[in-house]
């Protein structure tokens, strides 16, 4: 009777795992078809015969952002709606371009893992744990650092130079919430960020002026 459960177990996981590499096989990649129907999964793929390397090449990395801005700093996407080929992958990439002083705000990626290779300059960056931990370190040159799952993050360019970043991610199309945005970009009254988050109702006033919010 035991050799029977195990023996059935074995069957099933052995069905699934041959189901999984059928599907690998069968299907190498899904290119974003930016012209047919999106649906609940994300874009419709490419039919394969259209698809040609170029799909798989995206040069919007190539040149530094505009750094004219409230943080000094700019972060051009390749994310799955700028770069077909990406599409289904599970990756992308960022670049960021920081001034000096320039920051990355606070924010957070649900679900997804993020690594941050700093190309040019130095950035101070960390990140805060679950456990309620801050990890920080001013990163230089060629050194990378991986920011865990959905964790809140920052970095500030604390060199005397403008800093290179480019940031990989687990998702071709991660999302990103950023604090001060979620606080003080949108219409979350007042009084009801300053009872949940204990800040003073001037300070938030003052911050939703800075952020586009209202109310
Ligand atoms: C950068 O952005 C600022 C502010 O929007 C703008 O005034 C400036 O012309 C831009 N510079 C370039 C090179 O596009």
């Amino acid at each position: 009777m035991k050799i029977m459960t195990i023996s059935s177990v074995t069957l099933f996981t052995i069905c699934l795992l041959i189901s999984f590499c059928d599907a690998k096989v069968l299907k190498d990649f899904c290119v974003a078809d930016y012209t047919a129907p999106q649906h609940a999964g994300g874009y419709s793929c490419k039919s394969p015969e259209k698809v040609t390397v170029d799909d798989f090449v995206y040069s919007g990395l190539a040149t530094p952002g505009n750094t004219s801005n409230l943080i000094k700093a700019s972060f051009p996407n390749a994310f799955s709606y700028q770069f077909p080929g990406v599409n289904g992958l599970g990756v992308t990439l960022s670049r960021g371009d920081l001034a000096p002083g320039g920051i990355i705000p606070v924010h957070s990626h649900p679900g997804v893992t993020e690594i941050i290779l700093v190309v040019k300059g130095s950035i101070t960056a960390g990140f805060v744990s679950t456990a309620n931990n801050v990890y920080i370190k001013t990163l230089e040159e060629g050194d990378i650092f991986a920011v865990p799952q959905g964790l809140i993050h920052f970095g500030v360019n604390t060199g005397p130079s403008q800093a290179l970043v480019f940031a990989s991610f687990s998702d071709e199309n991660p999302g990103v919430q950023v604090t001060d945005l979620a606080l003080f970009g949108n219409n979350f009254p007042t009084d009801l960020v300053s009872k949940t988050t204990f800040l003073d109702p001037a300070v938030i006033k003052k911050l939703k002026a800075v952020f586009g919010g209202s109310g």
